[in-house]
């Protein structure tokens, strides 16, 4: 997937918000080992590492132009490696992700996974958007399907394998998880007008499309997505609300009974 750093954080404001909600469900407890699954250009994972005195953080990412731009921020006690989510591995007290598993597929197999990664007492910190029913979203799919891109993308698109919300608690429940916290949020954004939508979802939701167009129909795509988020917001300002889905749950110290 061709992550741009540079794209993706012209929305870095809006991005922060619910980092700092995942932030107040941490348990911070001292000399942590830490993995952020999807670090991205790493920031976020510097302020988690900051929030955690004498913590060994070590922030995973597939994209090599994102871990760029994160191993600027790197120093003791503070990794930047390029690998995939699926395949992380090793024993953690904490496993953070912060809007990255929603390009991870198969739910159900992945939190047990995510899960098994604890130390016991560990703890499995996770934010990814739920925001896939939204219009501008949905407008994504109708674009897709209308030609001349549907030839173009093979009749690809992409629905993120995003759960409802209960599912997580019950899975998160299934392998053992304590002091569950899990919570759909929508986060308000007010941005100028709907091209800062097209601009903001061209820094993520768009890169599976626009991987597989040529610049000619790239460009296409673009301009008939802004033409239909026009019509869907035809005043400015423009509010976008984002839903969003956050969770927690701790492995237990030991296992009694
Ligand atoms: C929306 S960004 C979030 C970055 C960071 N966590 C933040 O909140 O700013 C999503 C990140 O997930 C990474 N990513 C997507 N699929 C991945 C996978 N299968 N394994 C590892 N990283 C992945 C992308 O490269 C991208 O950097």
């Amino acid at each position: 997937m061709p992550w741009d750093p540079d794209q993706y954080l012209r929305f870095k404001h809006e991005r922060f918000a619910p980092f700092e909600d995942l932030l107040a469900l941490l348990a911070v407890r001292p000399n942590l080992s830490v993995l952020d699954l999807g670090c991205g250009t790493g920031e976020l994972t510097a302020r988690l590492a900051a929030a955690l005195p004498g913590s060994d953080v070590t922030g995973l990412d597939s994209s090599p132009a994102m871990l760029e731009r994160a191993r600027t921020l790197a120093r003791a006690g503070l990794r930047f490696e390029l690998g995939r989510v699926e395949e992380a591995a090793g024993r953690y007290d904490l496993v953070f992700s912060n809007a990255a598993i929603h390009w991870v597929e198969d739910h159900p197999a992945l939190i047990p996974r995510l899960f098994a990664l604890l130390n016991p007492g560990g703890q499995l910190l996770v934010q990814l958007p739920s925001n896939n029913e939204h219009p501008a979203h949905q407008a994504i799919l109708e674009i897709a399907a209308r030609e001349p891109f549907r030839t173009a993308l093979g009749g690809f698109t992409r629905r993120p394998p995003v759960l409802r919300l209960p599912e997580y608690a019950e899975l998160l429940h299934a392998c053992g998880g304590m002091d569950l916290v899990v919570f759909e949020k929508v986060y308000p954004h007010l941005l100028p007008d709907s091209d800062a939508v097209a601009e903001w979802t061209s820094g993520t939701t768009l890169l599976p499309y626009f991987e597989r167009l040529q610049p000619p129909d790239r460009e296409a795509f673009l301009a008939a997505y802004r033409a239909r988020l026009h019509e869907i917001w035809p005043e400015a300002p423009v509010f976008y609300g984002f839903r969003r889905i956050l969770f927690s749950a701790r492995k237990p110290s030991s296992i009694t009974g």
